[in-house]
């Protein structure tokens, strides 16, 4: 399948570096408004001039190709998306599918429509870690779950620099950072939210212009209780991006700390038991690369992809469902 890359900003360097070692898929270009990024994809990875686009005008006159990667700020991933499914192209989409529920949904439906795959690049499903702790919950040992408690924390100020997108952005814990850890919710257990209530805030000395710290409390449908914390200007200890995870079913604990990747700690205690470690899965093809075999054969197979963009509201709902929630003080309820 031959792709092109729209936006080489800090994710599209980590996506390129997966099109340069994937065999599943063809870049053949990419759309990038910024000459000094475009003239770095160029020096980095050898591609042409000539296939390095300041528009997706430019792409659509004088490019061929099938599926595209859009790696841009959330309030141009609608009108990116609709332009080029209409345009009858795939499309795999960075995380959060669009910048409002109402614009998500619009997608979902014009995919339809169109006849073309819509999926949301939730990588963190696509991790050894996340794929270990999903296939634990699935084995049982901890029985049926009945809540699960997550911490997040990171600095942001020490990732993202000065002008990034994410420090005037309203909600942008939950709409840009907290969608990764919802999605894993729903992922892990097979559940929808029914019910949820949030309180976002403001962190002293932090970059961010709006609250970047949140509470979040979910019930699901299937009568799990998911407590959730987030905050993108904490101070250390961080945890790791998916964050820490205590998950308690009717037997035992699933315990997911530690740090990214290969430095994740899962531990699993029976009640009564020693808390015991558990060895990570090792996927054949991580993060990126997993993202784009499962989009190169969902295509091929006219398949829905697992993420998706059909089922991404579902977990893009939960976090609209958070941010009404700040905003009006009132539990809400989806479904
Ligand atoms: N899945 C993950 O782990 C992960 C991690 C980081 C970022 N992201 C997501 O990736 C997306 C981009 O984030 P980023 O940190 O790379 O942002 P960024 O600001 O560093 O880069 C965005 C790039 O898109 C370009 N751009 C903007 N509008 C465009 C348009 N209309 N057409 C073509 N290019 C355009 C910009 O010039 C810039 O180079 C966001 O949705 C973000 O949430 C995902």
């Amino acid at each position: 399948m031959k792709i092109i890359q729209v936006g080489v900003g800090k994710m599209g360097r980590a996506w390129l570096k997966a099109f340069a070692v994937t065999e599943d898929v063809e870049l053949v270009g990419i759309v990038e408004p910024v000459a000094a990024n475009r003239e770095w994809a160029m020096a980095e990875y050898g591609l042409a001039p000539e296939r390095c686009l300041d528009s997706l005008d430019a792409a659509l006159e004088t490019l061929e190709w099938d599926g595209t990667v859009i790696v841009t700020p959330p309030p141009s991933h609608r009108p990116l998306a609709e332009r080029l499914l209409r345009a009858g192209k795939h499309v795999l989409i960075e995380k959060p599918l669009a910048a409002t529920i109402d614009d998500a949904r619009d997608l979902v439906a014009i995919a339809a429509e169109t006849g073309q795959t819509l999926m949301v690049a939730q990588n963190y499903r696509y991790h050894d870690a996340f794929s270990t702790v999903r296939a634990l919950v699935a084995s049982g040992r901890i029985g049926q779950v009945r809540s699960v408690k997550i911490e997040f924390r990171k600095n942001a100020s020490t990732i993202f620099s000065e002008g990034d997108f994410r420090y005037a952005m309203k909600h942008v814990l939950l709409v840009d950072m907290s969608i990764h850890h919802f999605d894993m919710i729903r992922a892990l257990l097979g559940a929808n939210a029914a019910r949820v209530f949030a309180q976002t805030w403001h962190v002293p000395g932090g970059n961010f212009e709006f609250d970047a710290a949140a509470s979040v409390l979910i019930a699901m449908d299937d009568g799990v209780v998911v407590s959730y914390t987030g905050n993108w200007a904490a101070y250390p200890p961080e945890t790791s991006w998916n964050g820490a995870w205590e998950i308690i079913g009717e037997r035992g604990r699933i315990v997911w700390a530690g740090g990214d990747l290969k430095e994740a700690e899962i531990s699993v205690q029976e009640r009564g038991q020693e808390l015991e470690r558990v060895p990570l899965e090792e996927l054949a093809k991580g993060g990126q690369l997993g993202l784009l075999e499962a989009f190169a054969q969902a295509v091929a197979a006219g398949a829905q992809p697992e993420t998706a963009a059909a089922d991404n509201v579902e977990s893009l709902g939960i976090v609209f469902a958070a941010v009404e929630s700040a905003e009006t003080g009132q539990v809400v309820t989806l479904g």
